[in-house]
């Protein structure tokens, strides 16, 4: 059995930080999200991991970051997709590697706290055509929804529904056989452009094939989106091992758990957790709060944060409280003089930003 981890997309619920950074490397805890789904699937037992990249600097990004896949005890292949055409393109194009094997696609900005080694050894016993993974959501208007009969079958599939049939919402983890092959050669085109893994799901169904479903009560999440990623955020520190592997002086105190990694300073600060400091970073007469992980070589300097994510090597001077931020890699943000009070802005394509005035 194989696994096929898509890692393109355009990303635009994430910019600008995927202007210049492919969204599966955004780190949760400090480690990217991808290294969470690449693990998931060493703890299963699959070692053959082909990689659905984009074309360019995303792509050589991930590279980068992954390599061979030796670190996670995997072998990894590089799938490189002309254009973010749909989830089931990306299964068309990974054809001639996935060959004639089973294989989990496993979508890479996704996050599956329980892990997938219950339901690929489940897909691997019973061996349906397919299987997907469901979770209960409060909105399922916002998901892929799928419909069960009384045994649990799937019988139909629905994209963001107006009146969802039900409340179960798919994960982005399917397993397939290579059955699923006809079907996305089958299937056209939705009106977003996109050839849909949900229709190409419909179309086993209605050609008579077996599509199981296991319903995860784990966590789930989708990082696509910032309040998505930040709470994923939140949930992952308060699992971390509190330890100090960098330095605190006197004047700092370190409460919870957090977790300040090697070459990091805090000084004069407080910090409260559950927080990370990454490798080198800097913090000085600062406040740190819960639920926030500041990235390597970052310098916090006069500066309250709570709720946040920090990307590497950003610098934050001066700032009253800083709350449910994603602050993208060398970002610098300052604060003005008070007196005459204005706000002076330089800001990447597609940002966004909220300033208490
Ligand atoms: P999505 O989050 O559905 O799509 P996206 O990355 O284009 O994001 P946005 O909606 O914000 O523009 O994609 C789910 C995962 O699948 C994600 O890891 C990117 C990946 N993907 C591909 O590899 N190829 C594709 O053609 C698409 C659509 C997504």
């Amino acid at each position: 059995m194989k696994a096929l981890v898509l890692s393109g997309g355009s990303g635009t619920r994430l910019r600008p930080i995927t202007h210049t950074s492919p969204k599966q490397l955004v780190p949760v805890a400090n480690k990217p999200v991808l290294y969470y789904v690449l693990e998931d699937i060493a703890r299963s037992g699959i070692t053959e991991v082909g990689i659905v990249v984009g074309v360019g600097h995303s792509a050589d990004e991930i590279q980068n970051a992954v390599g061979d896949g030796f670190a996670f005890g995997l072998r990894v292949t590089y799938l490189p997709q002309m254009a973010p055409l749909g989830l089931a393109h990306a299964v068309l194009i990974a054809r001639d590697y996935l060959g004639d094997d089973d294989f989990v696609m496993y979508l890479g900005d996704n996050f599956v706290l329980g892990g997938i080694a219950e339901p690929v050894r489940g897909f691997r016993a019973d061996r349906p055509d397919a299987h997907i993974l469901l979770t209960r959501v409060p909105d399922p208007t916002a998901f892929g929804v799928a419909e069960l009969d009384r045994h649990g079958r799937v019988v139909g599939l629905e994209e963001k529904p107006k009146q969802p049939r039900s409340d179960m919402a798919l994960v982005g983890v399917y397993l397939f056989t290579p059955a699923v092959h006809e079907a996305v050669r089958a299937i056209e085109p939705s009106w977003r452009g996109e050839l849909e893994i949900t229709h190409a799901i419909q179309w086993l169904i209605d050609s008579g094939h077996d599509v199981r479903s296991t319903v995860i009560t784990g966590y789930w999440k989708d990082t696509g989106n910032v309040p998505d990623m930040l709470e994923l955020n939140r949930s992952v520190l308060e699992g971390i091992e509190p330890r100090t592997e960098g330095s605190v002086d006197a004047d700092s105190q370190v409460i919870g758990r957090v977790r300040i990694e090697a070459d990091a300073e805090v000084h004069g600060s407080r910090i409260v957790g559950p927080a990370v400091i990454g490798v080198g970073a800097v913090i000085r007469d600062s406040y740190v709060g819960p639920y926030t992980s500041i990235s390597d070589n970052c310098r916090i300097d006069d500066t309250e944060i709570e709720f946040s994510i920090v990307l590497r090597d950003a610098h934050l001077y001066g700032l009253r409280r800083v709350r449910d931020s994603l602050i993208g890699r060398s970002a610098t943000v300052t604060s003005m003089p008070r007196i005459p009070s204005s706000n002076r802005l330089v800001l990447g394509d597609h940002s966004e930003v909220q300033i208490s005035s």
